[in-house]
């Protein structure tokens, strides 16, 4: 079906590896990950008015850095990416960057006050524990942000399945399976952190998020959160996916009565403090 929960670490580091390709060889993609974009977006200047200033600060999966354009202003920024094509097409020279994986990071436990990471979450083939180790980097009292898009609602997907998502029966099989996940998480089982092995970017040519990997759903990310001793301190996300039609709208926002569904939306940014 091309999605899984219960992936082997071969399969995992296969997957890893051909994104690490896929970004370093993408021109196309840096391009709309520069500093205006940044500056320009709401969510963003949202996200930096939850860092106090002069905090240590530390960009998971930064790209090519742009974030540092508002992050700058409040205290020292440090980048990590997995991509070194990413990190030489950063705008500014003497910025305190690195090439490592977000999911084993080079830094002591307790580095930084705050640790935010912006429409990332998504690509990491092992998510729970890139959220683990943005903790393990984080002062206690410290923060962590998390911005970027989610597809919470079990028939919700993201553009790295739309091939596959335009045949109904795949459509059905793969809605049935995910609710059966979710509510099997509801009610104690693991978090299914539901994995796309095989997305469209190595296929079909690049637009948004052809290239995520995790199909994010809101509610296991602060449940796990919660799990390394995180608090929730806010969540917001827009109604963007809920779509124009007033019944079906009105369906969605209903289910977003339920826990599992209520931060439903289709970009989410959330702030922790450790
Ligand atoms: C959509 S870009 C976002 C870049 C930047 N955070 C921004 O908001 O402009 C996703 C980034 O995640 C990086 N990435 C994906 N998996 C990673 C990993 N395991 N460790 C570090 N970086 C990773 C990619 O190289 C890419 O730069």
């Amino acid at each position: 079906m091309g999605v899984d929960s219960t992936r082997s670490a071969p399969s995992h580091a296969r997957l890893k590896s051909r994104l690490r390709d896929f970004w370093n060889a993408q021109t196309v993609y840096w391009e709309h990950l520069s500093e205006e974009v940044a500056v320009n977006s709401d969510n963003r200047s949202r996200a930096a008015s939850y860092i106090p200033e002069g905090s240590r600060i530390l960009d998971v999966a930064c790209g090519r850095a742009a974030n540092c354009v508002w992050a700058l202003g409040r205290g020292e920024y440090f980048g990590v990416d997995i991509s070194m094509r990413g990190l030489q097409r950063a705008e500014r020279t003497g910025l305190q960057l690195f090439c490592a994986d977000a999911e084993s990071l080079p830094f002591q436990d307790r580095s930084f006050d705050v640790v935010l990471s912006t429409y990332a979450l998504e690509h990491s083939v092992d998510p729970a524990q890139m959220l683990s180790e943005m903790t393990r980097v984080t002062q206690q009292g410290g923060r962590i942000i998390l911005l970027g898009p989610s597809w919470d609602f079990p028939f919700w997907y993201p553009n790295s399945l739309s091939t596959r998502a335009h045949k109904p029966l795949w459509r059905l099989r793969y809605s049935a399976k995910r609710l059966a996940t979710q509510m099997a998480a509801c009610i104690g089982a693991k978090s299914p952190f539901l994995i796309v092995e095989d997305p469209d970017a190595f296929s079909q040519p690049f637009e948004d998020d052809v290239d995520a990997v995790y199909v994010v759903w809101n509610f296991e990310v602060i449940r796990e959160m919660k799990r390394f001793g995180c608090e929730l301190l806010y969540a917001n996300s827009d109604d963007q996916l809920l779509g124009s039609n007033p019944v079906v709208r009105l369906v969605k926002q209903f289910l977003m009565l339920f826990p599992a569904y209520r931060h439903a939306g289709s970009t989410c940014l959330m702030v922790f403090e450790r």
